[in-house]
């Protein structure tokens, strides 16, 4: 199991990259802000929060957390840009999120972090979260070893299959595509996805509905 708080403390940290995720820009610039809802936008696994600041130019509140205390309290000291905070949490953690909800999921490399037995979770926590026609936008490396080094990239790689299977229970697929923005050397390898959360099925006498 990665001990995320160690590798930031010693500086192993090759994700780490000084910036918002290109392909995160190329979705701010393609998809208008309202699509995003209200806020708050929910950014787990959020690093130093590259990403959170990107998407708090959107003027909406966006909550990034993080497992590592080093990596939040770096985050915290970047000049903030709009109503952006950040919180030390497990975010797979139930205690962490009960009574909250978001209007969408911000998901870049924090998927293929975690362990791919919490994959299913993963998936439930983040339908839980969200409101309903809610976003979950995320970018996904489906090929995160450089080829023929497997010690490379994130741990755990993926493929829209996967997420399809994970997802589809509670989202609807709206749109993906290989992004043509990527940091260098993540050119091609990745896949944005786009998923709102579906509707929940009406209980008869809950709704007054026969
Ligand atoms: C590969 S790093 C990516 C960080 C950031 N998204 C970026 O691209 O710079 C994965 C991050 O996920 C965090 N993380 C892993 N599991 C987590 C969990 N269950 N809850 C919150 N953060 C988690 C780690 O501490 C680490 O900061």
């Amino acid at each position: 199991m990665t001990n995320w708080e160690e590798r930031y403390q010693i500086g192993d940290t090759p994700w780490e990259k000084g910036q918002a995720a290109p392909p995160l820009l190329e979705l701010l610039r393609k998809m208008e802000a309202n699509e995003w809802g209200d806020g708050p936008i929910l950014v787990p696994g959020c690093g130093l929060g590259h990403d959170v600041r990107a998407l708090a130019e959107l003027r909406i509140p966006v909550v990034g957390v993080d497992l590592s205390p080093f990596a939040v309290s770096r985050a915290g000291e970047f000049h903030p840009i709009g109503r952006e905070i950040y919180e030390l949490a497990d975010f797979l953690d139930p205690d962490w999120r009960a009574g909250r909800q978001f209007s969408a999921v911000w998901e870049h490399t924090c998927f293929c972090a975690i362990d791919p037995s919490q994959r299913a979770r993963y998936a439930q926590v983040v339908a839980d979260c969200l409101e309903e026609g809610g976003l979950l936008a995320g970018v996904f490396f489906l090929t995160p070893h450089d080829p023929g080094d497997e010690k490379s990239g994130p741990p755990f790689e993926t493929s829209i299959e996967e997420l399809d299977q994970w997802f589809s229970p509670n989202f609807q697929r709206v749109d993906g595509w290989v992004p043509a923005a990527a940091y260098p050397g993540r050119e091609g390898r990745e896949w944005i996805g786009l998923f709102r959360k579906k509707s929940q099925p009406s209980v008869a006498g809950e709704t007054g509905c026969r």
